[in-house]
């Protein structure tokens, strides 16, 4: 379980904001045995505001289907655990939520039970999809308060819910397309996870496989509607932006999209914003957008401290993965300099590689988990780089397109 944390004070800003044109150095002059990246409650971007304290991802609602058979494969090829419940058994008529954890990340995956419940209507329209992004805060009310008078519209006025544990105070706001912001303030709650949830106990407890926290999640918005959003995020909650990156950076001669990062004052909650852009074929973006039938969240990239071990893992437990081209690891070290990791590992697992001037990290993406090609998973050990992987954006699609190449299909 979390434990809620006050929050420091601010201290002054050791972290520049960086911008997409940094100068990297040269690779060969990098040390290796980098620590992983671990964000504290400091303030290190120094252009966020200080309205909107955020202590962390608190969890992640997905409106599924089938709550019961998606618990179960989250379980089985995720690792996760099982941690609290909510439906018939506890007096919940309309709903049927499944609440699973593996270290700092929860999931709560929740399915109607009602013809006329919206929840139907979210599903018939985005297939299963992130509905709640819910943040960790150490006051609900002034977080709906400074929110809502910024310009946000708002999903859910203060509420205080209770039972035996303790109590809760939690408020929502409305984000891109059909997603929400909840934030979670729950230092005075002792329970599993909420009120009206009991704790749930099963027989069967697959190991888990080394997934820390959510390190960022991306939304995809329509045509044009990047920089609306990113203004939200610096506006509305005092985010400030990370890095951005044009249609040059992540292109190839056939598809494109733009991409800004946005993060709170901490660097804990980083949400990237694509949008599409033109390409001589359809930007991946543009394709999210018509299956989920407007914006939403893309990919959940979740933490690990050793990404060999965690890759591994879920692939014998069959998440499948993005193939990477043999040739990819051609060229890489000529781009990333001398890493702790053996090669011929990172290439038989199809990690990925790429640099910033802080550091470096490792990464490597699912194929869409659901039959929609919507959501998808990113698996991230960063080794001092606090960036996103922009060398790999084109690095990989060049792999693929020599490849591509070779079948005599370019
Ligand atoms: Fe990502």
């Amino acid at each position: 379980m979390l434990t809620p944390i006050i929050p420091t004070p601010a201290k002054s800003p050791n972290f520049e904001a960086p911008n997409d044109r940094r100068t990297i150095l040269s690779p060969t002059t990098m040390a290796t045995g980098l620590k992983d990246v671990d964000y504290g409650l400091e303030k290190i971007m120094a252009d966020a505001q200080d309205f909107l304290p955020l202590l962390g991802t608190d969890y992640v609602e997905l409106y599924v289907g089938n709550a019961k058979q998606s618990a179960h494969y989250y379980k089985s090829a995720w690792g996760f655990q099982s941690l609290a419940y909510a439906g018939l058994e506890t007096g919940v008529k309309d709903r049927t939520s499944y609440v699973l954890v593996q270290d700092k990340i929860r999931l709560v995956l929740t399915t109607p039970m009602t013809p006329d419940s919206p929840i139907n209507e979210h599903i018939r329209k985005h297939g299963d999809g992130v509905k709640v992004i819910a943040l960790w805060v150490p006051d609900a009310k002034k977080a709906w308060e400074e929110t809502t008078k910024r310009g946000a519209k708002s999903f859910m006025e203060p509420v205080r819910e209770e039972d035996e544990n303790g109590y809760v105070i939690r408020s929502g706001i409305h984000t891109y397309g059909e997603t929400v912001h909840i934030f979670v303030e729950r230092n005075a709650y002792k329970g599993p996870f909420l009120p009206g949830y009991r704790a749930w106990k099963s027989h069967y407890n697959p190991e888990p496989v080394g997934l820390k926290f959510i390190d960022h999640m991306v939304g995809n918005v329509g045509w044009g509607e990047m920089n609306q959003w990113v203004d939200f995020y610096a506006r509305v909650m005092g985010f400030a932006q990370l890095v951005s990156f044009d249609d040059k950076d992540i292109s190839t001669e056939y598809t494109a999209l733009m991409s800004k990062v946005m993060s709170n004052g901490n660097g804990r909650i980083k949400f990237p914003i694509n949008e599409p852009a033109e390409g001589k074929k359809k930007s991946q973006i543009e394709e999210y957008i018509e299956f989920y039938n407007g914006a939403g969240v893309q990919h959940i990239a979740v933490a690990t401290n050793n990404i060999i071990e965690t890759v591994g893992a879920l692939k014998d437990r069959g998440v499948e993965f993005l193939y990477v081209p043999p040739s990819y690891y051609d060229t890489v070290l000529d781009r990333v300099g001398e890493i702790d990791e053996d090669l011929a590992v990172l290439k038989q697992h199809g990690v990925l590689v790429d640099r910033d001037d802080e550091g470096y990290l490792l990464q490597l993406f699912t194929k869409p988990v659901l039959d929609r090609p919507t959501m998808f998973f990113e698996i991230i050990q960063r080794k001092g780089a606090k960036s996103f992987g922009k060398g790999n954006f084109k690095a990989l699609f060049e792999a693929i397109e020599r490849e591509q190449e070779n079948r005599g299909t370019l």
